[in-house]
């Protein structure tokens, strides 16, 4: 397990994408597994940058996302797959016929279909490097913290913790939705190399646990303690209790 410590979010988000760069030249056409919420948006940032200036380019790239609301059509403004075209596809050169994020257009009813179906799509993709942020509960994607660590895609009932976490980015907490598609643990354990992005205060005792405590299903991302090349990328702040 390889942690990188940076001074700032600026700091953190620059050292995540140069990782993210470096898998890019290494492999022109990597499957990379993709992370949203309020971290990785600096890196996406310093990734167009390197895209305008010439260094990288995404044309052969595929990607994959970790997780999806159910009930909000694609163009809906706190829809992950809107979140990605505004935060990064809509700024590079990608064909956004190889971006994939589950289908979250759908009912509370169709979810364990659409779930099925981008399992199958992550079971075949070989990710090369995924990118994850992390939840205050340790979630990662939206493995909440339970009794056992799923293992596939599945439909997920969001926690309290959570809606009200992600309430900030809606107009009023009811209109969060309470259900998710998200890889499992699983899906997540299978990429070849994983890089977690961690910034400020708020998220530094569950950073301790996820490192420093016991691999628990109750603090899902403990279990990339397992995993056999993972990189934690921090700013001080989040790492200030380790
Ligand atoms: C959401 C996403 C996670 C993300 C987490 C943390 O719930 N499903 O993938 O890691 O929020 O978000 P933030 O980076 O805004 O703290």
């Amino acid at each position: 397990m390889k942690i990188i410590i940076a001074d700032n979010y600026e700091e953190m988000s620059i050292k995540a994408a140069n990782i993210v760069a470096e898998q890019i030249k290494l492999k022109p056409s990597s499957s990379l597994g993709l992370a949203t919420g309020g971290t990785p948006v600096g890196m996406y940032q310093s990734l167009i940058k390197m895209y305008e200036n010439g260094e990288i380019s995404f044309k052969d790239i595929t990607t994959y996302n970790l997780d999806e609301y159910i009930g909000l059509p694609e163009n809906h403004e706190q829809s992950y797959r809107y979140f990605m075209d505004n935060n990064l596809f809509n700024h590079i050169d990608i064909d956004k016929s190889k971006t994939n994020v589950p289908n979250g257009n759908i009912n509370e009813g169709q979810a364990d279909a659409e779930a099925k179906r981008y399992d199958k799509l992550i079971s075949n993709a070989e990710i090369d490097l995924q990118v994850l942020g992390i939840g205050g509960n340790g979630h990662i994607g939206f493995n909440e913290p339970c009794d056992i660590f799923n293992k596939n895609v599945f439909a997920v009932k969001l926690t309290e913790n959570t809606i009200k976490a992600n309430s900030r980015f809606f107009n009023d907490i009811s209109e969060v939705p309470k259900m998710a598609i998200t890889m499992g643990i699983k899906s997540i354990m299978m990429a070849k190399k994983i890089i977690l992005l961690a910034s400020g205060k708020e998220k530094s005792e569950i950073i301790k646990a996820t490192i420093q405590g016991n691999i628990t299903p109750k603090v899902p991302a403990s279990v990339l303690q397992l995993h056999r090349n993972v990189t934690f990328v921090l700013d001080k702040e989040a790492a200030s209790l380790l």
